[in-house]
């Protein structure tokens, strides 16, 4: 069964049809989805997709792109929402900067206080890092001492990098750019990396594998990258649901 780890489900992409697509999906294989915040837009209609699908869990957290006008009191909404049952993880948080704004100053300060409230409430942390690994990582082993589980959302720095993610017992979320041609790089991490850090991820509706790639993603495109997956590591594409679904439970603590 497919454990989706990260997609988008309240994304303007899926107002047509999302609960034609959502009513169906557990019959297709897939098991479990989490939902990840991204703004504060995305909010109420996380609460509401966990509240109507008993397999959807949800995620909140601000996008470093989208903490340009955060206040405290928008903060203490997070926090609020955080204590909801089903809200397993803090997240999408980090750095971008592959944008010039917000200004980086700003994105490390939300993504620090974001961090700090997952370590108040234990909660598992979602990374959101782009063109910012040196910062990321320098702000990460800063927290480290919070002991908190972390993903590192769609993985694509070196394998340099990820053994400083590994020493410290990180997951690296893989999606759909691992079936593309020109992804050799993380076709060489992914190698190297252990069966049990590896999360399974769509980030839907972006990022749809081969042979969807350009396409609107959704969760059960996940075998095409558990097939690739399958192939890097010489198992079935079943033992590799199994595994990355065993992951993602015991990062998220659902049962
Ligand atoms: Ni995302």
């Amino acid at each position: 069964m497919i454990f989706d780890t990260h997609a988008h489900y309240d994304d303007e992409a899926f107002d047509e049809d999302r609960e034609e697509l959502l009513f169906g999906m557990q019959e297709n294989g897939v098991e479990c989805i989490v939902n990840a915040g991204a703004s504060l837009a995305s909010l109420p209609k996380i609460l509401e997709l966990t509240e109507k699908y008993s397999f959807i869990y949800g995620s909140v957290g601000i996008h470093p792109s989208e903490t340009g006008e955060l206040t405290i009191r928008d903060m203490e909404w997070i926090g609020e929402a955080a204590r909801r049952e089903k809200i397993v993880a803090i997240g999408e948080i980090g750095l971008d900067y592959y944008w010039p704004e917000p200004d980086r100053e700003i994105q490390k300060r939300w993504f620090q206080m974001q961090l700090e409230l997952a370590g108040e409430m234990k909660l598992p942390v979602i990374i959101h890092s782009r063109d910012a690994a040196a910062d990321t990582l320098e702000i990460l082993k800063e927290w480290d001492s919070h002991k908190v589980r972390g993903v590192i959302h769609c993985f694509s720095y070196s394998w340099e990098i990820a053994r400083e993610y590994l020493a410290m017992d990180y997951y690296f979320g893989i999606g759909g750019v691992l079936t593309f041609k020109n992804s050799k790089k993380l076709k060489e991490t992914v190698c190297h990396l252990p069966m049990e850090r590896i999360l399974l991820e769509t980030d839907c509706p972006y990022l749809a594998p081969e042979p969807y790639r350009g396409k609107r993603n959704q969760s059960e495109y996940l075998i095409y990258v558990a097939d690739k997956l399958a192939e890097l590591k010489g198992i079935s594409r079943e033992k590799v649901l199994e595994i990355t679904s065993n992951n993602a439970k015991s990062f998220y603590g659902i049962n």
